[in-house]
């Protein structure tokens, strides 16, 4: 038998090299149905397509009318979102409940204090500067969707940056898209990330 020689030096962990991330940039129309902005459908289309198909769980609970979610939510009853609460209460809600294991969340929320402020306004209800803090409602629903997404799950992230979930909670970017709308537009920036199962 081969004789193992302890020279008393730890082991190195061996450190996987960091994944390649997958980055576009592509040109589209703006519109506020972001999950209607072709460049942003073909991407729901490769990465939730297959998880809906085979019966996943996707919440989203900034939704509006889009039918990628599974559990969704809307501040606004117009939508056709199953749930019409406010975001981080139907997330605490989810939370609480125990019972909600997610193979994928989206998060497409206001992207702007003054968005936050119109979508309150539009359905007559009257907003606090607690409710336009757009970093504070991002952290809250960030914290409950990492709670309910399933280890090796995916968090898809639109908005005017690419901070998504991060390195501190454990995930690892696979993709960031930049949809640039021209002119004055800002940006619609999606990024793709998985949650890392030994963090
Ligand atoms: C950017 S839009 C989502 C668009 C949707 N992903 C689509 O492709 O059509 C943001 C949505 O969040 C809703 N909303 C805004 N503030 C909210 C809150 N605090 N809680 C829940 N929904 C909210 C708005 O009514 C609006 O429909």
């Amino acid at each position: 038998m081969k004789r193992v020689r302890d020279t008393g030096r730890k082991k190195k962990k061996k450190r996987l090299a960091p994944r390649q991330i997958v980055f576009s940039r592509k040109w589209a129309m703006p519109n506020s149905n972001t999950f209607d902005i072709k460049p942003i459908t073909s991407l729901l289309k490769k990465y939730v397509g297959p998880i809906k198909k085979a019966g996943g769980v996707i919440i989203d609970p900034f939704a509006r009318n889009s039918c990628w979610g599974t559990l969704t939510n809307d501040l606004n009853e117009s939508t056709t979102a199953q749930y019409h609460m406010e975001a981080t209460e139907f997330l605490d809600k989810l939370v609480e409940e125990g019972k909600t294991k997610a193979d994928i969340v989206l998060l497409d929320p206001p992207y702007s204090p003054r968005q936050i402020s119109e979508c309150y306004k539009q359905i007559g209800r009257s907003v606090s500067s607690t409710d336009t803090q757009n970093a504070r409602l991002y952290k809250k629903c960030k914290d409950s969707l990492d709670k309910l997404l399933n280890p090796d799950g995916m968090a898809i992230t639109f908005g005017w940056n690419s901070s998504g979930f991060g390195k501190t909670r454990g995930f690892e970017i696979v993709e960031i898209l930049l949809v640039a709308h021209g002119g004055a537009h800002n940006d619609t920036i999606v990024t793709v990330e998985i949650k890392k199962r030994n963090h």
